[in-house]
C-alpha cells in the first residue's frame, strides 16, 4: 500500500525527514501471548472484521528441522495451524487459524540462511528472511533481484504467498513469484513418515506443484525455503513527471511497454498523472540515489496524530473542500521532494535519480529502529492513533483497463471534489505485471491499481463520499472483471473470486488436497477469502465493505446513508448520503 504524508507543517516534516529519516520506533510484533493464549494482528492492528484473532500457542522454529517438528506436532495432535511472520503486513485475515486450540508457526526467527549460487544466478533464502536483508545480501555479492513490492517490510515467504509485486512487463515481470525457481514446503504426513515432511519443488516434473505453491495463501503448508532467480547487478534511473491526466487512457500501455519499471500515479480529483520514467542502467554509471518513498518514511507521532485528527474533522463536517485543499498540499509537497527520492542518499536535488537497484526497488525507512528517538514511527502504527485507511487493489487484464479508466473519468467529471479523499493518500497507483503460470496469479499481462481511503474509528460510522469509492470498487471487481490482490482489499473484493480463476482454481485445490488433505492449514477466515463467499448481510455491513448493500439497513439510514445505485455504473449498489431523506429508523 502507499499513503501520503499529507501534513500542514512542511517545515516541521521536512526537518524530521531530512535529519532523522532512519530512526524510529519499530512496529510491534504481530503475535502477543499471555497465560490465556495468543492473539495475532496485522500491521494496522485491525482486521477487516475488527475482531481479534486467537490461537492457543505459538512456536518460533529457527531451522528447517524445527519447522518440520512444529508441523509434525500439529499433525499428530490434529491441530489447526497458520504460519505468521515477523511483519504480518497482509490486510485480510489470511493468517488467522480456526478454533481456540490452534497453533501458530512464526517464521520471525527462521531467517538465518541466504545462499547465493553465482554461476546459476540463484539465491535461496529461509522463508522468514526480510526483503530488505535479502536484497542487501544479493547486492553485496554483485547481483540484483529484478522485482519486489515497493514496501520492504515483508518476508520472502509471506510476500510470494499473496502474489506481491512491483511493476514490470519486461523479463520475468513485476511479480516476485514469477522469479521463483524452487520452493521447499513442509507439509503434514502420516505417522510412518513422522507426521510431517519436507517436499522440494524445483520445476520439471513438479511444475504443477510449483505453480500451486508460488502463490498459495499459506494453505498448502509452511514454506521453508524460496529459490529466486537473480541477475548481474544493475542500476536504475528514475524521473517523476507530474503532468496532466489528459489521454491517460491512450498512454498507459505504451508507458508500461517503454519503461521497464514504469508506473503511473493518478490523482483523479487533481486531474494529474505522475508518470514514473524508470529504466535500468549499467552498474558502472555513477549515482548513489535512494528511493525513500515519502509515504514509508518515519513521521513524528504528533504529526500522524494531527493528520488523522484533521481528516476526522473534515469527515464529520462533510468538508469536501478541506479534503481537496489537503490533496493539493500533499501533491505539491510530493512534487517538491521528488516523492522521497534522494540523489545522494540525503536530499532530492533533481531528476534523474540514479542508484543501485536495491536502493530504488523498495523502501520503508520508518521500519528501522533506534534507541535514540521514540517519537517517530510509521504513520499507520496502531499504537499512536495515526493514519487508518482501507486499501482497494484490483488487477485487470490489459484489455479491460482502458474502459475502467474511462468510467472513473466519467465519475470524476460529475464532481471532481468527491475524489479528493483518495488523492490525500496516494491517488490511484497504476502498475504493470506480466502473465504468470502460478495458478492463483494472473494468466495474462495485467494492470494493477491501488487506492487508499479513510476508515472510520468504528464500524458503523459512514464516510464522506463513500458511495464514490464503493462505485469504483464495484466497477473494478464486478463490471470490469478485475481480480483482487490476495494481500489487500475489503471483503467485497473477493466475492466470486473462484469463478474468475476458472480451471486454475481447481488445479490449485487439487494440489491443496494432496498436500493438506485434512485442511490443517485452512480456517474459516482463509476460506472466506480463497472461495470468495459472501456471508449473511447485517445492518451496516456495506459501510466496511463486508457486503454490497441491497437494503438501506446495510448502510446507515439513521445517519442519512441509504442504499442507491451507482452514478455511472448503475448496477452498482452503494451507500449514499441524502440530507433530503428522513431517517426510517
Ligand atoms: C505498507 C504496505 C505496503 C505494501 N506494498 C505492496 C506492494 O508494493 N506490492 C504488493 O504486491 N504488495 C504490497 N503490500 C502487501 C504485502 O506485500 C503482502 O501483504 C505480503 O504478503 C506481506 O508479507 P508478510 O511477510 O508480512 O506476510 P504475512 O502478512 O505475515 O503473511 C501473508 C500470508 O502468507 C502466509 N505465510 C507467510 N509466510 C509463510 C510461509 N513461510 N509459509 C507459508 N505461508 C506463509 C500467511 O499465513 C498469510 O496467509 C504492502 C503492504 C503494506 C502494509
Ligand atoms: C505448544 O507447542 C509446542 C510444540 O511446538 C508443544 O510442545 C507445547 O506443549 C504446546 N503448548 C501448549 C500449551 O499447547
Ligand atoms: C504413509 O505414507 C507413505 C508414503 O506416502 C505410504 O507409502 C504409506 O502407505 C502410508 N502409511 C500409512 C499408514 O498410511
Ligand atoms: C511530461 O509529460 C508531458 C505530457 O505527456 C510531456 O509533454 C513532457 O515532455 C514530459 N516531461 C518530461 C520531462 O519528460
Ligand atoms: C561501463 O562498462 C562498459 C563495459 O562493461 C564500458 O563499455 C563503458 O564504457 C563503461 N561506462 C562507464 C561510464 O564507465
Amino acid at each position: 500500500m502507499m499513503r501520503g504524508s499529507h501534513t500542514l507543517h512542511f517545515s516541521v516534516l521536512s526537518f524530521f525527514v531530512t535529519i532523522w529519516t532512519v530512526l524510529s520506533v519499530p512496529p510491534q510484533p504481530p503475535v502477543r501471548c499471555d497465560q490465556t493464549g495468543c492473539t495475532v494482528s496485522n500491521a494496522y492492528g485491525t482486521w477487516p472484521d475488527r475482531q481479534n484473532c486467537h490461537a492457543a500457542n505459538v512456536t518460533y522454529p529457527t531451522t528447517e528441522e524445527e519447522l518440520r517438528k512444529a508441523v509434525a506436532y500439529a499433525a499428530e495432535h490434529n491441530l489447526k495451524v497458520k504460519t505468521v511472520t515477523k511483519f504480518s503486513h497482509t490486510i485480510p485475515k489470511l493468517a488467522c487459524p480456526s478454533g481456540s486450540d490452534a497453533m501458530l508457526i512464526s517464521t520471525s526467527k527462521y531467517n538465518s540462511v541466504i545462499e547465493i549460487e553465482p554461476d546459476r544466478l540463484t539465491v535461496t533464502a529461509d522463508s522468514g528472511v526480510s526483503l530488505r536483508e535479502l536484497i542487501d545480501k544479493v547486492e553485496a555479492a554483485g547481483f540484483s533481484i529484478a522485482t519486489s513490492p515497493y514496501w520492504e517490510g515483508v518476508s520472502i515467504g509471506g510476500l510470494i504467498s499473496t502474489g506481491s509485486h512491483g511493476s514490470s512487463w519486461s523479463g520475468r515481470g513485476g511479480s516476485v513469484h514469477d522469479h521463483v525457481l524452487g520452493i521447499s514446503l513442509v507439509v503434514p504426513a502420516n505417522s510412518s513418515e513422522g507426521f510431517a515432511k519436507v517436499v522440494r519443488l524445483e520445476g520439471g516434473k513438479d511444475d504443477k506443484l510449483l505453480n500451486a505453491a508460488k502463490v498459495s495463501l499459506g494453505v498448502l503448508g509452511v514454506i521453508s525455503k524460496v529459490k529466486l532467480s537473480i541477475e548481474k547487478a544493475f542500476k536504475r534511473s528514475m524521473t517523476y513527471n507530474f503532468t496532466s491526466d489528459v489521454a491517460l487512457e491512450d498512454i498507459f500501455v505504451d508507458h508500461g511497454r517503454k519503461f521497464e519499471f514504469g508506473d503511473i500515479t493518478w490523482y483523479p480529483s487533481r486531474k494529474t498523472a505522475v508518470y514514473r520514467y524508470d529504466i535500468r542502467l549499467p552498474v558502472n554509471v555513477s549515482g548513489k540515489g535512494v528511493n525513500d518513498f515519502i509515504g514509508f518514511q518515519s513521521n513524528p507521532i504528533l504529526v500522524s496524530k494531527g493528520v488523522r485528527a484533521l481528516e476526522k474533522a473534515l469527515e464529520s463536517n462533510k468538508n469536501e473542500k478541506g479534503k481537496c485543499n489537503t490533496a493539493d498540499t500533499t501533491l505539491a509537497y510530493k512534487k517538491l521532494t521528488g516523492n522521497g527520492l534522494k540523489n545522494n542518499g540525503l536530499l532530492f536535488t533533481g531528476y534523474p535519480v540514479i542508484g543501485n537497484q536495491g536502493k530504488i526497488q523498495t523502501s520503508g525507512s520508518c521500519l528501522h529502529s533506534s534507541s535514540i528517538r521514540i517519537d517517530v514511527s510509521c504513520a499507520w502504527d496502531p499504537r499512536y492513533n495515526g493514519l487508518f485507511f482501507y486499501e482497494t487493489t484490483a488487477i485487470f487484464p490489459v484489455s479491460r483497463f482502458r474502459d475502467f479508466l474511462l468510467d472513473v473519468k466519467k465519475l470524476r467529471d460529475l464532481k471532481p471534489e468527491r475524489l479528493c479523499g483518495i488523492d490525500i493518500y496516494n491517488g490511484i497507483l497504476i502498475r504493470f505485471i506480466k502473465g504468470s503460470t502460478a495458478y492463483l496469479g494472473q494468466t495474462e499481462d495485467s494492470v494493477v491499481i491501488d487506492f487508499n481511503y479513510y476508515r472510520a474509528d468504528d464500524a458503523l460510522t459512514p464516510r464522506l463520499n463513500e458511495d464514490v469509492m464503493e462505485e469504483m470498487e464495484q466497477m473494478a471487481f464486478i463490471k470490469h472483471g478485475a481480480k483482487p490482490h490476495w494481500g489487500k482489499n475489503r471483503k467485497v473484493g473477493f466475492f466470486g473470486v473462484k469463478q474468475k480463476f476458472g480451471p486454475n482454481f481447481d488445479k490449485f485445490l487439487g494440489v491443496k488436497n494432496k498436500f493438506d488433505p485434512k485442511q490443517m492449514f485452512s480456517s474459516e477466515w482463509s476460506d472466506e477469502i480463497l472461495f470468495g463467499r459472501e456471508g449473511s448481510k447485517y445492518d451496516g455491513c456495506a459501510l466496511e465493505g463486508n457486503c454490497v448493500c441491497s437494503e438501506d439497513r446495510h448502510c446507515s439510514p439513521s445517519k442519512g446513508y441509504f442504499c442507491g445505485q451507482g452514478l455511472i455504473y448503475t448496477q452498482a449498489r452503494v451507500c449514499r448520503f441524502s440530507s433530503a431523506q428522513v431517517s426510517l429508523v
